[in-house]
């Protein structure tokens, strides 16, 4: 009895350590298909599900469209990479005719805190507002105009399985992170012509322990000073003082397409990271 308890023990503390931050845990109420899914994978798929990284099936017809209209169906275009949607990063994240509205809904504080059934059942099939077929002809879509049909939240039932779409509930409830915790950020104005400013990147991380973290998984790639190559311009401290909010997402699931694999993270290390990359003497613009 003894034995089975330390057991019990050690696994939680297991667990704990490996997702660390204050995530939900499973519960034994939970679906099996829950329980099994890959949360870490959930992550890919957010960004691109039909990405080689994500698993999906490179012959498949649909990747066409998919490829040819890459924002009207990355998850992450329309709900944001800290999945507040127009309530954060992205309030100023304006549509054009080739990328569409960012949505209202606050993700960060909805969707993860519901059950993993009833966020896999409303992911899955909604909540009776429309949804768009994958059918729809995208080459007309004018934010000026009607944005109604393009904004929609595309019928993911169409193209995903049930295995992907519980991998993404296990991501939004368990692996994103709260970047609430690795930053501070005003936002002000209204979307789409909002500001966002952030301070405070890295909080109350180490940056002592964030370079060693850096000089183990980065330096290789980015360079000592993470100045090797430019990425939009910026290197790699610069990169993560403006963009704080996408840079944790690369980190933990990769830069799909490149060689910038996912790396295995806890919130505590994201922070350490971010505080020792927020240093400007040691990673110069
Ligand atoms: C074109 C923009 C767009 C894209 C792309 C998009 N969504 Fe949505 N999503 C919406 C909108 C709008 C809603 C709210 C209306 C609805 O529920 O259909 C929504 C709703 C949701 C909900 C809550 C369900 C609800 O009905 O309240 C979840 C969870 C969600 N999306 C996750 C995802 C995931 C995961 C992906 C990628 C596979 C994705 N979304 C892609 C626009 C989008
Ligand atoms: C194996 C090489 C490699 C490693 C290791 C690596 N990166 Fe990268 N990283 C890249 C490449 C290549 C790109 C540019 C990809 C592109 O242009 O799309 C990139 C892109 C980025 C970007 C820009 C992301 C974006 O959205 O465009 C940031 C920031 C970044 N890396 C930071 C890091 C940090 C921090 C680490 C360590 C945790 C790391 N990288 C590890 C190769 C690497």
């Amino acid at each position: 009895m003894l034995k089975i308890f330390k057991y019990f023990l050690m696994t939680c503390f297991l667990a704990l350590a490996i997702s660390c931050s204050d995530n939900t845990t499973d519960t034994p109420t939970d679906p099996q298909d829950y329980i099994n899914a890959d949360g870490i994978n959930g992550g890919i798929l957010f960004d691109k599900f039909w990405s080689v990284e994500g698993g999906y099936d490179q012959n498949s017809p649909n990747k066409a469209q998919f490829d040819k209209y890459s924002d009207f169906f990355r998850c992450k275009q329309c709900h944001g990479w800290d999945l507040m949607g127009r309530n954060g990063s992205y309030n100023s994240r304006s549509p054009k005719t080739n990328r569409p509205n960012v949505s209202g809904i606050n993700y960060w504080t909805k969707a993860r805190n519901m059950g993993a059934q009833e966020l896999f059942d409303l992911l899955k099939n909604g909540s009776g507002k429309a949804r768009r077929p994958l059918s729809t002809d995208l080459s007309t879509y004018d934010p000026a105009k009607d944005p109604t049909i393009g904004d929609q939240m595309p019928n993911v039932k169409e193209f995903l399985t049930d295995k992907q779409i519980w991998d993404i509930v296990k991501f939004i409830k368990v692996e994103a992170l709260d970047v609430t915790k690795l930053y501070d950020a005003t936002y002000t104005g209204t979307y789409p012509t909002g500001k966002a400013t952030y301070t405070n990147i890295g909080k109350d991380g180490d940056a002592a322990k964030g370079l060693e973290f850096y000089n183990t998984y980065c330096k290789a790639c980015h360079g000592a000073d993470g100045k090797t190559f430019l990425m939009e311009n910026m290197s790699t401290g610069k990169f993560t003082r403006s963009k704080p909010y996408e840079v944790q997402h690369k980190v933990k699931f990769g830069q799909l397409g490149s060689a910038m694999k996912k790396t295995p993270v806890t919130l505590q290390q994201m922070k350490d990271l971010y505080k020792a990359l927020a240093d400007t003497t040691k990673f110069p613009d």
